[in-house]
């Protein structure tokens, strides 16, 4: 796969959402099939609601489904895991890897990491591999050494050609969720440079407290191909105002600017 010349919009609802509720998003998404010309836009719902979402959307509206984590084993006795297969068995075509919450909260590790890009990888997946400094090393400013040697490790088990069927996407965790701080395009720009750069990836996204305020500024850094949203997209109409913003900046003349 080549560089990205679509912009990406895509949500992890994390753990929120009930089947009602993923239902209605989904409706939300049909009823504005129209707006994603040029917008490669997915959703990630949690595992329960994937199928669901999955029979909602016809196949003629343009949203690709993830699954926010799946275990690297085909099967096995993983009591509470879901394999690479079971989540694109019901519908998800990308997986969401490395997720700061899942490396603070799951014991997540690099070495996880890079078996479950693998496994995506050997599922037909697309792996959404998470990477991202916390607040102390960007004080010490270490950042550009720290995401990359994430990526270096995640990617560690794939053969070289395989590297471009991965999407990257920045998320510094002290920009992440309540709590998190808006970046400035100047504070990511370092690395959102560096990632296209040095690593071949289908696409590299930014994510962290995006909201529709700031879209449109963030979609500009360089290298960019789009944007990864937690709160500010849990509403259909707000994630369809973030697919607007995408689909406007691209009109402009990005992300072919590279
Ligand atoms: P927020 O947009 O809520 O900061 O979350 C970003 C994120 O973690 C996306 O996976």
């Amino acid at each position: 796969m080549g560089r990205a010349r679509m912009t990406w919009i895509g949500t992890s609802w994390k753990m929120n959402k009930t089947l009602a509720e993923a239902r209605a998003f989904a409706d939300g998404l049909v009823a504005a099939r129209g707006a994603f010309d040029g917008v490669r836009a997915f959703v990630i719902p949690a595992h329960t609601a994937i199928a669901a979402v999955r029979e909602r959307l016809p196949s003629h509206v343009p949203v690709e489904i993830g699954a926010q984590n799946a275990h690297w084993a085909p099967a096995g006795a993983y009591t509470g895991e879901v394999s690479m297969g079971m989540v694109a068995d019901a519908g998800a075509t990308l997986v969401e890897i490395g997720h700061s919450e899942r490396r603070e909260h799951f014991g997540e590790t690099d070495e996880t990491v890079a078996l479950k890009v693998e496994a995506a990888v050997a599922a037909g997946l697309t792996p959404l591999l998470c990477v991202g400094e916390p607040a102390g090393v960007r004080a010490a400013g270490g950042e550009i050494d720290w995401v990359a040697g994430q990526v270096s490790r995640g990617l560690s088990r794939l053969a070289g050609h395989d590297v471009g069927r991965v999407v990257i996407a920045y998320e510094p965790v002290w920009a992440i969720g309540e709590g998190g701080r808006e970046p400035l395009p100047d504070e990511i720009a370092p690395v959102m440079g560096m990632l296209p750069a040095r690593f071949a990836a289908a696409a590299v996204l930014y994510g962290g407290s995006v909201n529709r305020r700031n879209a449109a500024a963030l979609l500009g850094v360089p290298g960019t191909d789009g944007l990864f949203v937690g709160r500010a997209a849990w509403d259909v109409a707000e994630f369809l105002a973030l697919v607007r913003i995408a689909a406007r900046a691209r009109h402009a003349g990005r992300p072919d600017a590279r």
